[in-house]
């Protein structure tokens, strides 16, 4: 049989199993879905499989063991992550998923035939253009955020014109982190890859740190001496590029903040779930998003008591006591809330 004939029995196949009601799942979209997912420090370290109309999804420990990746806490919330998008593909197909979460940050996804389609074409197409956006803000309205989906998980937003001044000192200190922990930054330079313009690779290129050429050539030296920046970010005159980055990155952003009940994986997937819901929902509104994750999944880590051992005693207290009293002030949580992750977002400045 020629290709082209089989690509017409094909063809001809779906459109009787349309007919009669028996839709096939397509699986390439669901996946190209899955590509386009994000993962902290674009590690991509989970793998899939298909058994019949069964997706398993798994962590391939050897991309995610990374410095930042306390306790598994952000594969826990990339996992979230990718059930939402999985989620999105599959109902604008006209498919349902049922998740059931494995131990080894993993899941496996059974899918059902829906009746209804979600009509929103909208979201899977924004979910394949999604990107990360590190870059600078022009100033905007307050995005509208979707009611949630999740039980025992709350969306909060803080509006550019809201942020306290307690908050923007904690962002810059948080920031901090990656340079003065040794380890943090040494894992920061391992994802980065410099002047590299390959898309689809793991680890983040230079170009898309949000940063000029000039500061993307002064990382580059620092890769080379990590230890040299631990030092120079204590004194003033030196780490005021460092720290006006950051300042600079907080105009004209709103914050949004996923929070749950309690901080087992369970819950981290779920937040992550919402996260990416809202994600999706933020760039069809027109605005650009970027995680803050070293201002909330280490907070996650201290109230686990996960940080690792060589975290110094301003950290621990940062993100043990002090950060979660300014968020709680900053988005006004009520007590059992405990925040997970956090999202700066904005319209981007180059559109
Ligand atoms: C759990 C999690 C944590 C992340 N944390 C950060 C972060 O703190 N800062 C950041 O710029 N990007 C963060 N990202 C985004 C990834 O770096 C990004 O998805 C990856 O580099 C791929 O790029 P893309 O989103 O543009 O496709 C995070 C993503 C996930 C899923």
């Amino acid at each position: 049989m020629t290709e082209n004939n089989s690509e017409f029995l094909k063809t001809k196949l779906n459109e009787l199993k349309d007919a009669i009601g028996l839709k096939t799942l397509n699986q390439e979209i669901i996946e190209m879905a899955l590509e386009k997912t994000p993962t902290g420090g674009n590690t991509k370290p989970f793998i899939w499989t298909w058994s019949k109309n069964q997706l398993l999804i798994h962590q391939d420990l050897k991309f995610a063991t990374h410095y930042l990746n306390r306790n598994q806490h952000t594969s826990w919330i990339a996992l979230g992550c990718m059930i939402k998008s999985v989620e999105i593909a599959a109902n604008d197909q006209g498919w349902e998923i049922q998740t059931k979460l494995t131990t080894d940050v993993g899941a496996e996804i059974s899918f059902f035939q829906s009746r209804q389609i979600d009509s929103k074409k909208e979201k899977l197409a924004k979910l394949l253009s999604r990107t990360t956006y590190r870059g600078l803000f022009e100033p905007s309205s307050e995005p509208k955020i979707l009611p949630t989906e999740q039980p025992g998980i709350q969306a909060h937003v803080s509006c550019a014109n809201s942020i306290i001044s307690d908050f923007k000192n904690f962002m810059v200190s948080a920031d901090t982190y990656l340079w003065i922990q040794k380890k943090a930054a040494l894992s920061f330079f391992n994802e980065v890859r410099f002047f590299d313009h390959r898309i689809s690779l793991r680890g983040i290129r230079s170009e898309d740190l949000g940063v000029g050429l000039i500061d993307q050539l002064i990382l580059y030296v620092f890769s080379f001496v990590p230890w040299l920046l631990s030092l120079i970010i204590h004194i003033p005159i030196l780490n005021f590029n460092f720290k006006n980055a950051s300042r600079r990155n907080m105009k004209n952003a709103h914050y949004l903040l996923v929070t749950a009940q309690s901080l087992d994986s369970n819950s981290l997937v779920r937040a992550g779930q919402e996260a990416m819901r809202q994600w999706i929902n933020l760039e069809e509104q027109g605005y650009k998003v970027q995680p803050c994750s070293l201002a909330s999944i280490t907070l996650v880590d201290a109230a686990t008591n996960c940080l690792p051992l060589d975290t110094h005693q301003k950290f621990r207290d940062l993100f043990r006591f002090i950060g979660p009293d300014i968020l709680r002030r900053q988005f006004n949580l009520d007590p059992a809330a405990q925040p997970i992750w956090l999202l700066r977002v904005g319209r981007s400045l180059k559109n």
